[in-house]
């Protein structure tokens, strides 16, 4: 990586696009970093990250509360004013780790519900430097997907009015549903997609992935779908992982799963933003 910049401002992210648009640098846009994997040459070019994008507030229309907020609001704390304030909807996000743009990004969720369905519109700022606001239904969503290009900048949530004792017990619930996914670990989530109606963890389980080590990075012991960091992992020491992973579920169960993580740069063809 060239340069790292996190902006507060949209005018300086804008500006940062018709710089690209000038002299044709890559720009990677990053918010919490726990979907992808970089190469450990790095990335050409700006991380664009969204941690300074922080602003969150609330129009509230009856027995409807739209929530917005920038694309650098940790998911956590978007919980945590929920859970405060009453406010119901967003609960099954509960334990997923990041920020709310990348979570818009790769469409986060768990098995039943994903983000996109309390999504009513998006602000984003696509290659010509134009800032545009797309409707949820301009998308095409599916699974961990969405059609959507450029650098998420601000979301609408829409939510509705609860009490904050319910709020807390759905969250509850739903940590409860996650306990045996590696908690306090060093992981970039589920590595696999789900194939259709089966679990890529316990598929990987029943071929004896379990606690498989390369280098720093193992298939976590509890949840298979999850590699883990547990010594100064390389890049190249979970591709491989994941290469076995793959080339095992291939050849004992005749499946091949997509990814869910994001591989950049030349790791992958994670894109530019
Ligand atoms: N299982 C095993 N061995 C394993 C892992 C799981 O036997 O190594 C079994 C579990 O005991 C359970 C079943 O497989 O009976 C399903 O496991 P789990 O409930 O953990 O669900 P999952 O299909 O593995 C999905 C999402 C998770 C989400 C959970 C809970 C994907 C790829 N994974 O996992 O999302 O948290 O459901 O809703 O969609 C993520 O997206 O990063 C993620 C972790």
């Amino acid at each position: 990586m060239e340069a790292f910049v996190s902006p507060a401002l949209i005018e300086d992210i804008v500006a940062l696009y018709r710089l690209r648009n000038r002299y044709g640098f890559p720009i990677w846009a990053l918010g919490g970093g726990s979907n992808v994997l970089v190469p450990d040459r790095g990335l050409p070019g700006v991380l664009l990250h969204t941690a300074n994008l922080q602003q969150q507030w609330v129009e509230e229309r009856g027995a409807c509360v739209t929530l917005i907020a920038e694309s650098g609001v940790p998911l956590h704390r978007l919980l945590a004013r929920c859970s405060a304030e009453g406010w119901t909807g967003l609960e099954f996000m509960a334990g997923i780790p990041g920020s709310l743009g990348g979570a818009v990004f790769c469409n986060s969720g768990t098995k039943m519900q994903s983000i996109c369905q309390r999504l009513r519109w998006v602000d984003v700022i696509e290659s010509d430097e134009a800032v545009r606001r797309y409707s949820n239904e301009e998308f095409a969503w599916s699974y961990r997907h969405c059609s959507l290009r450029g650098f998420v900048y601000r979301v609408a949530l829409e939510l509705e009015p609860s009490v904050p004792a319910t709020v807390r017990r759905r969250i509850r619930e739903c940590l409860k549903d996650r306990s045996r996914q590696p908690q306090g670990r060093k992981t970039a989530g589920c590595v696999f997609k789900n194939p259709d109606g089966m679990s890529a963890g316990r598929l990987l389980e029943e071929c004896g992935c379990k606690g498989l080590r390369i280098g720093g990075a193992r298939v976590s012991p509890s949840h298979c779908n999850f590699i883990e960091n547990i010594e100064n992992a390389a890049s190249k020491d979970i591709l491989e992982l994941i290469g076995i992973c793959q080339r095992r579920l291939r050849a004992e169960k005749h499946i091949d799963v997509g990814l869910e993580v994001q591989l950049l740069g030349e790791c992958g063809d994670g894109c530019p933003a």
